[in-house]
């Protein structure tokens, strides 16, 4: 693992795109940073993390053979790799909460965003980015997030978290070739509300009730509605309301 050590970036994954697109770099090369200026989150959202105090990442991977219609398998590899390193820390009540937040209990404490180019060799790399709140316990602004070290009272080497992450990405990126139907099964063990009536809402419709029974292989929700029907939805079509 080649690791560049940032003190201060706009973005790790803008960073590591931009040097992925004028160097040849290493499979798994890593970029981590204290501090961001422009963090970026899911569908556009902004990324705060107090500085110095929380991880950071963007890894790069190259030369993923995997269809087009499987590249959700991604980030299930990426949800499982932190829960699975999150419980050999105690965090207690992990769970997923679709498409990839990281819950502990009702709070989130990590979140991803992974951002893939398509060669023409019909290969993926991506860059997979990791927010993981570690040391922060000022959460005044953001009440439904949390941080290991709130959940457990304790604080972490972030250095050392980084390196047992990249490891088991590497054994879960591999069963996706290998074991897709592992990774699936266990990522939907830790669905967040699964079997649970909670209300929704989508940009056209009022809040409304569903259980969520699933997700497909291409990353839609699967919801039970009131009317017994099911429905699915892309990451931008819904947001739970809890
Ligand atoms: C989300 O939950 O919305 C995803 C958050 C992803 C944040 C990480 S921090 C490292 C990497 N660089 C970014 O600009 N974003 C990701």
């Amino acid at each position: 693992m080649k690791l560049i050590k940032l003190d201060a970036i706009d973005s790790t994954n803008d960073f590591l795109k931009g040097l992925s697109a004028t160097e040849e770099l290493e499979n798994f090369t890593v970029v981590t940073a204290e501090n961001q200026t422009k963090g970026r989150g899911q569908m556009g959202a902004v990324w705060n993390s107090e500085k110095s105090k929380n991880l950071i990442m963007s890894v790069f991977v190259k030369d993923l053979l995997v269809g087009v219609e499987a590249i959700y398998n991604f980030n299930i590899a990426t949800t499982l790799t932190l829960i699975q390193v999150l419980k050999t820390f105690n965090i207690p009540n992990l769970s997923i909460k679709w498409p990839n937040d990281i819950m502990s209990a009702n709070f989130k404490i990590a979140g991803i965003l992974i951002e893939n180019s398509f060669k023409s060799d019909g290969t993926i790399s991506s860059v997979i980015g990791i927010g993981l709140n570690v040391n922060q316990t000022d959460f005044e602004n953001l009440p439904k997030a949390s941080s290991m070290a709130v959940v457990v009272n304790s604080t972490f080497d972030k250095d050392e978290l980084v390196v047992l992450i990249v490891e088991r990405l590497k054994v879960n990126l591999g069963l996706v070739a290998s074991n897709p139907e592992y990774l699936w099964n266990e990522y939907f063990k830790l669905l967040f509300k699964k079997g649970i009536p909670m209300p929704f809402k989508t940009e056209t419709e009022k809040a409304f009730m569903g259980i969520i029974q699933g997700v497909t292989q291409k990353g839609k929700l699967v919801v039970l509605l009131e009317d017994d029907t099911f429905a699915e939805y892309d990451i931008k079509e819904i947001q739970m309301l809890y």
